[in-house]
């Protein structure tokens, strides 16, 4: 069923595809990186910045760069692949045509004059200056450029070669495979996504639902790497396997490419929040209507740009660059301190126990049967944002949309059905939604669960033996 509505969706991505090509839908794929709506819902000045001081859609630009021209940020733990090296010697001439660069790691570099590769100037003067190679002498590390360089560098600046190459071509990918849903800017709002119930992830908040490590912790690139392979079971979001090849490398490419969209968001949202009590166009609104004047207002935002919001920035980027790094360490990995508990009737019935209690209570929004109809799903919740009733009843999630506990007698689970994977759904919860973390359960206690919640398929009523469990007794039984 799901299958038959993929493909006919699938006809309905080539076909937008199509008119894309052809030009008849322009906005379709956003050639630009669009603004969010965070940053649409602040004035115009906190947008745009004040004369020389730079607003939030600045302080984006100059970090990320545009589609076509990423641009590598140091701070933040985004692999922009090329070679690095140090500057060891520089001509002493006005016109500097050439330097001596000895690369890291002794790397090598393949030049081919037809291709050549590219030199960016990461620290010093002439940073963040891009120039073609014109020659390499692999012997002695001298660098040839046709032109003389605007700013002379010295010696110790770094520089990478061919850097930003793997990242361009995970954006190529990405515009291929993943826009039409994702979206170009990763807002989950790609021309597709209008007609998907689960909606793609928009992942500008930072934060993925299935994700092997600890309730606070980010996605890990491995994380990101599963969810490619396997795609989200139950839901549009398809496997790339054998679409993105891992022994190429592309599969790491989009996955980089993924996180560089995230970071970048997240960045862009955190700095939004800064401005946004005083500095929002409702802000704006009501403090005219109690009398302020604009000017007033605008000399008020001129100095939280300059003094306040450095200060943010630093904060935020050190928190991001700290969380982002520590995601692809074994810190934050949920590690079971107990070795799984084998699958036998008593540990389904202990599972049941805890899955019922008033202590656990998953029943309450999984519904005594796990049908995913418990009573939570009837409750009408408040927009965390806007303190509103939500006008649906039901579970949310950070995204805004209806999010219900999942009906657990199907089977499916889109995080994977390992046993380890529903380990790490019950310890560190489902970020982004209600489903919450119980990271202080006995480990032993999240296995007897998790082999009672995958014996929930073949479990009709309370107490009846699973058929399962009455085929390990006899093997020969079933087929
Ligand atoms: C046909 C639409 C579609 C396409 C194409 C698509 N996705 Fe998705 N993607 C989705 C949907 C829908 C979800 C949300 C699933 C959910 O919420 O459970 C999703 C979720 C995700 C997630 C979040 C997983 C998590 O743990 O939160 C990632 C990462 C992701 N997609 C990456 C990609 C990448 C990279 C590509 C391209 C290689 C891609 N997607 C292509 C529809 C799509
Ligand atoms: C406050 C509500 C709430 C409670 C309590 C809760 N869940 Fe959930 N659960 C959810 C929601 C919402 C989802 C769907 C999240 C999504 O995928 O977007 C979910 C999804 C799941 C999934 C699906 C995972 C997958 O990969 O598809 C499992 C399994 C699960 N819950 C098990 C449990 C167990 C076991 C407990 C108790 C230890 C529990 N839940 C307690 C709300 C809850």
């Amino acid at each position: 069923m799901l299958v038959q509505t993929y493909q006919k969706l699938m006809t309905l991505v080539a076909a937008v595809s199509m008119l894309t090509l052809l030009g008849c839908s322009e906005s379709a794929f956003e050639s630009h990186f669009e603004a969010s709506t965070y940053t649409q819902s602040l004035m115009k000045e906190a947008q745009n910045g004040v004369g020389d001081l730079p607003g939030v859609s600045d302080l984006v630009l100059t970090r990320f760069g545009t589609p076509q021209n990423l641009v590598a940020w140091k701070k933040l733990p985004i692999d922009f692949g090329g070679i690095t090296g140090r500057i060891t010697a520089v001509p002493d001439s006005a016109a500097v045509k050439e330097i001596t660069v000895e690369l890291d790691d002794d790397a090598t570099l393949e030049f081919d004059p037809e291709n050549p590769p590219e030199l960016q100037f990461l620290t010093g003067e002439a940073a963040p200056l891009t120039m073609f190679m014109a020659s390499w002498s692999a012997e002695d590390g001298v660098v040839g450029f046709t032109n003389a360089l605007e700013a002379a560098p010295v010696v110790g600046d770094v520089v990478v070669l061919n850097g930003g190459k793997p990242l361009a071509h995970g954006r190529v990918l990405y515009m291929q495979h993943c826009s039409h849903c994702h979206g170009t800017s990763g807002n989950g709002e790609g021309p597709t996504a209008e007609y998907l119930n689960p909606r793609p992830r928009n992942y500008q908040h930072g934060v993925f639902k299935f994700t092997t490590t600890t309730a606070q912790a980010k996605v890990s690139r491995e994380d990101l790497r599963r969810v490619l392979r396997n795609g989200v079971p139950g839901t549009y979001m398809p496997s790339f396997v054998p679409m993105l090849s891992e022994e190429t490398g592309e599969l790491d490419e989009v996955v980089e490419y993924v996180r560089f969209l995230t970071m970048r968001g997240e960045f862009e949202r955190r700095m939004v929040t800064e401005l946004s009590a005083d500095f929002s166009k409702d802000a704006l609104a009501s403090r005219k209507e109690q009398g302020e004047s604009h000017s007033d207002i605008v000399t008020e935002l001129k100095d939280f740009l300059s003094e306040d919001l450095p200060d943010s920035l630093e904060f935020v980027s050190d928190d991001m660059e700290q969380a982002w790094t520590e995601a692809n360490t074994e810190d934050v990995q949920v590690t079971p301190t107990a070795a799984r508990i084998p699958d036998s009737v008593e540990s389904r019935r202990r599972g049941r126990e805890l899955f019922l209690s008033a202590a656990i209570n998953c029943a309450d929004c999984h519904g005594i049967g796990g049908q995913g109809n418990g009573p939570q799903t009837l409750i009408y919740e408040k927009n965390p944002v806007t303190q509103e009733l939500y006008e649906e009843p039901g579970l949310h999630d950070i995204w805004d949309n209806v999010n219900q506990p999942r009906n657990l007698t199907r089977g499916i689970y889109r995080g994977g059905r390992r046993p380890y994977d529903l380990f790490c759904r019950i310890q560190a919860g489902i970020k982004g939604t209600r489903m919450p973390s119980y990271k202080n359960l006995q480990h032993e206690d999240i296995w007897h669960i998790v082999n009672y919640v995958l014996s929930i398929p073949f479990e009709p009523e309370p107490g009846h033996i699973p058929v399962s469990a009455a085929s390990e007794a006899a093997p020969t039984a079933t087929p």
